[in-house]
């Protein structure tokens, strides 16, 4: 794999090489094994993978969580030396490259600004179009792969594409998770080791919603949610809904499902100082 620095070094290499299609992986480094199931999956798809990594300012509602956010550049670069190919590119641009000036474009996505993460984090979602769009404007890629994880940043970036009129196809891919069930994320490793002991419950909790959906109205799920997370010193439940996968409309009652729908139990939770969030899909009832 070859490390390009920037826009121009990028756009040459990739019109030298002249493949298609071109793969996308944007990431903000401190990659993980979810992070390699998706440059792997792309490499499986493409002959040639554009990997991102660019932790974007333009995202973080609060100063020290973009002050804290993990930086690994050795480890990244060492981690994708598994999976990607001589041809691959790793582009590490440094933010005048993606900002060659600030970057004031505001987005709006109906509903999807309305409903849990954007009303946790607000601003959140303009600073991911921002950056997403302009890496599309610069990769220029036909495909482009993010994670099921950050569940609502997918359904942002659909429509945003959907906005934009650009081609490139978007697939999300399914969540990769610790032998415990805690969903993979680059915070994982700002837990406190107790704290990341108890984390398991968070994935536990919402994998007993897929059961008690059929026995439970979605009143008594979401206490459920709370009382089971909240019992652990440390846990904070800050939002538990279940959201259709195209606006995320929150349920208030099961009579609401369509059967041309999916619907997902997203959440959120405070564990100890960190934040982390999850999510599963909710079968009809
Ligand atoms: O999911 C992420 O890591 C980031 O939000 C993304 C999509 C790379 C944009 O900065």
């Amino acid at each position: 794999m070859k490390i390009i620095r920037t826009v121009i070094e990028l756009q040459t290499r990739l019109k030298e090489m002249h493949l298609s299609p071109v793969g996308f992986v944007p990431t903000m480094g401190a990659l993980h094994e979810g992070h390699l199931s998706l440059a792997q999956s792309a490499v499986q798809q493409c002959p040639v993978v554009v990997l991102s990594i660019f932790v974007n300012p333009t995202q973080f509602n609060d100063k020290n969580d973009l002050k804290n956010y993990p930086r690994t550049p050795d480890s990244d670069l060492e981690l994708l030396k598994k999976v990607l190919r001589e041809t691959d590119l790793v582009f590490t641009p440094d933010i005048k490259e993606i900002y060659p000036e600030e970057d004031k474009r505001e987005f709006h996505f109906g509903n999807l600004d309305n409903v849990m993460e954007a009303l946790h984090r607000p601003g959140h979602f303009n600073g991911v179009a921002q950056v997403v769009s302009r890496l599309f404007e610069i990769v220029k890629p036909d495909i482009a792969i993010f994670g099921l994880k950050d569940f609502q940043q997918l359904a942002v970036i659909k429509a945003l594409v959907k906005q934009t009129g650009n081609k490139v196809k978007i697939i999300g891919n399914p969540i990769i998770r610790e032998n415990d069930g805690l969903a993979m994320s680059s915070r994982n490793r700002l837990l406190d080791p107790v704290i990341r002991y108890h984390a398991a419950i968070i994935y536990k909790t919402i994998s007993a919603i897929t059961l008690m959906i059929k026995n439970y109205n979605i009143a008594e799920i979401k206490s459920f949610v709370r009382d089971s997370i909240s019992n652990v010193p440390g846990f904070k439940v800050e939002y538990f809904e279940i959201v259709d996968d195209i606006d995320l409309i929150p349920l208030s009652t099961k009579d609401e499902m369509r059967k041309d729908k999916r619907y997902f139990g997203c959440i959120a939770v405070v564990a100890g100082k960190i934040r982390l969030i999850d999510n599963i899909e909710i079968g009809l009832v």
